[in-house]
C-alpha cells in the first residue's frame, strides 16, 4: 500500500524555496507577495517565501528580494532548515533542476516544477522517490502554462476512459504559424524577427523542431493512460518542414495547420506523437491563434472538453505554480502521475507505420504531358486512393505543384509512395506530406 503524502501543513507558515528568478520565478514572488492575506485564508496557512537562488544575485528584477535569504547553491535549497517547500523554476531536464528535485524528494519535502524536460525525462523516478520518501511532487505549469490541464486530467476527467488529447502545447509555433497565415511570410523571416524582439528563444531548437511539445504531451500521455513518462517512443516531427504554399492549400482545402501533441487509445495500443497536422477549419482547435495553448479531450462519459488559455509567460505560469502550492497545503494527495508509480505501464507506444489516416501530399513536378500518368501509376502501385486532386495554374521554379488529399490509408503507404515519387525524374524536390486530422 502507497503512503499518502502528508500535508506539510505548520503552525508557523509554510517556509517556501525558491531556485529560478527569471520571468516565471519573479511572477510567483509577485503572486504570493501580493496575495499574501487571501491565500492564506483559504487554507489557514500561511505562506513565507524564506530562501531564494538564481545564478545572479545583483541583477534587478523589478522585485525586492531582500527580505529573503539567499541560496548560491541551488541544491543546497533543499538543506536548509528553513524550507518546507521547494520551487524549481531553472528548467532542463539535467543538471541542478534534476539534482534539486531529486535531494528535496529524499528529504521528504515538497517539490513543484514548471519544468516539461525534468517531469517528462525523470518523471517515473520522480515519482517513486516522492512516494517512497512520503513527498509531494507537482508540475501543473509545466504543461500548457496558465491552463490547469493536468488537475483536469489527474482529477475532473478521472470518471473517463480518455480516447484521445490532442494539443496546440507550444505557443512559438502556433505563433510562427498564425502569422505565416495571417501575413504570408515565410518561417525563416517570422522566426528572425521573433528572436529580436526576444519572443522565441535565441536557441529555438526545441520549440520549432516540436521536441517542447512532445515533452509536454509525454507527460498527459502518462497522465490519461498510466504510463511513465517516455519521450523515447514519441515520434516527433516540428514545424520547419511547412511552407506558406503549404497553408495556402491547406486554407483552400478547408484546414488550417496546426502543431500538435497527440495522446489517443485505438484497437492497436496507445500511440503518442507530435507533428504539424490539417485540422478543419471550423474545429476549435483550429480557431486558436498566436502565442495561445489549447488541449481538446475526449472522455467516454464526457464528450469532448476544451481547454484554452495562455500557455508560458510571468502571471499564467505563475499561476499554475501558485495553484500546485495551494494544492499541497491542502493536503490534497494522491499519486504523482495518478496511480502508485510502481504500476504506471511501460510505454507501448503503437509505431508510426501501425497509423492510417488521412494525408495531404504536396509535390513540385515538370510541367509536361504524361507526368500525371506516373503520379497516379505510384498510388494505384502502392494502394493510396486520392480523395482530391489538385494542379493550380500558375509554374513555380521550372514546375508546378500537384497537391492530394488521401482517402483513409496506412502511413506504410502514404511513406512507400513518397519514397517512389522521390525517384521519379518528374519529381523536382522532396515531396511535403501533412496528416490530416479529425477534431
Ligand atoms: N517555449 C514554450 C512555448 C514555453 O513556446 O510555448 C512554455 O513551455
Amino acid at each position: 500500500m502507497m503512503k499518502a503524502s502528508s500535508s506539510p501543513l505548520r503552525t508557523g507558515p509554510l517556509r517556501i524555496g525558491i531556485a529560478g528568478l527569471g520571468t516565471v520565478g519573479v511572477g510567483v514572488i509577485k503572486i504570493l507577495e501580493e496575495r499574501k492575506d487571501i491565500l492564506s485564508a483559504h487554507t489557514g496557512q500561511a505562506l513565507e517565501i524564506t530562501t531564494v537562488s538564481a545564478r545572479d544575485r545583483r541583477r534587478d528584477r523589478g522585485v525586492d528580494l531582500s527580505g529573503y535569504d539567499w541560496c548560491d547553491n541551488t541544491v543546497e535549497l533543499a538543506e536548509r532548515d528553513n524550507v518546507d517547500m521547494v520551487i524549481e523554476l531553472i528548467g532542463g531536464s539535467d543538471g541542478p533542476a534534476y539534482a534539486l528535485a531529486k535531494e528535496t524528494l529524499k528529504r521528504g519535502k515538497a517539490f513543484i516544477t514548471a519544468n516539461k524536460a525534468l517531469v517528462a525525462v525523470h518523471g517515473r523516478e520522480l515519482a517513486e522517490l516522492a512516494e517512497a520518501n512520503n513527498a509531494y511532487l507537482r508540475f501543473e505549469a509545466a504543461v500548457a502554462g496558465g491552463i490547469p490541464i493536468i488537475k483536469a486530467l489527474r482529477e475532473g476527467l478521472i470518471g473517463n476512459e480518455i480516447s484521445s488529447i490532442q494539443g496546440i502545447l507550444n505557443g512559438t509555433c502556433n505563433y510562427i504559424l498564425t502569422r505565416m497565415e495571417n501575413e504570408g511570410l515565410d518561417f525563416d523571416v517570422i522566426l528572425e524577427e521573433a528572436q529580436k524582439i526576444g519572443y522565441a528563444e535565441a536557441d529555438p531548437t526545441f520549440d520549432i523542431e516540436g521536441i517542447d511539445t512532445a515533452h509536454k504531451t509525454a507527460i498527459l500521455a502518462a497522465l490519461a493512460y498510466g504510463y511513465a513518462p517516455d519521450i523515447t517512443n514519441l515520434p516527433t516531427e516540428g514545424i520547419t518542414k511547412i511552407g506558406t504554399v503549404d497553408i495556402d492549400y491547406a486554407r483552400q482545402l478547408g484546414y488550417r495547420i496546426k502543431l500538435l501533441g497527440i495522446a489517443r487509445k485505438s484497437e492497436k495500443g496507445i500511440e503518442t506523437r507530435v507533428y504539424p497536422a490539417m485540422v478543419p477549419l471550423d474545429s476549435a482547435i483550429a480557431k486558436v491563434a498566436g502565442a495561445t495553448n489549447a488541449v481538446v479531450v475526449e472522455g467516454s462519459y464526457v464528450g469532448q472538453t476544451v481547454y484554452e488559455g495562455a500557455g508560458a509567460g510571468e502571471g499564467p505560469t505563475a499561476s499554475a505554480v501558485v495553484a500546485d502550492i495551494m494544492d499541497v497545503v491542502r493536503g490534497n494527495a494522491g499519486p504523482v502521475f495518478g496511480l502508485p508509480s510502481h504500476t504506471l505501464a511501460q510505454s507501448d507506444s503503437v509505431s508510426e507505420n501501425d497509423y492510417s489516416g488521412t494525408f495531404y501530399v504536396r509535390l513540385r513536378v515538370d510541367d509536361e504531358p504524361g507526368v500525371m500518368a506516373h503520379i497516379t501509376a505510384v498510388l494505384a502501385e502502392e494502394k493510396v486512393s486520392i480523395g482530391s486532386l489538385l494542379q493550380l495554374g500558375s509554374a513555380v521554379s521550372g514546375g508546378v505543384y500537384i497537391v492530394m488529399t488521401t482517402h483513409v490509408t496506412s502511413e506504410d503507404s502514404i511513406l512507400a509512395a513518397l519514397k517512389h515519387f522521390t525517384e521519379l525524374e518528374c519529381v523536382l524536390e522532396t515531396p511535403t506530406m501533412l496528416r490530416i486530422e479529425a477534431c
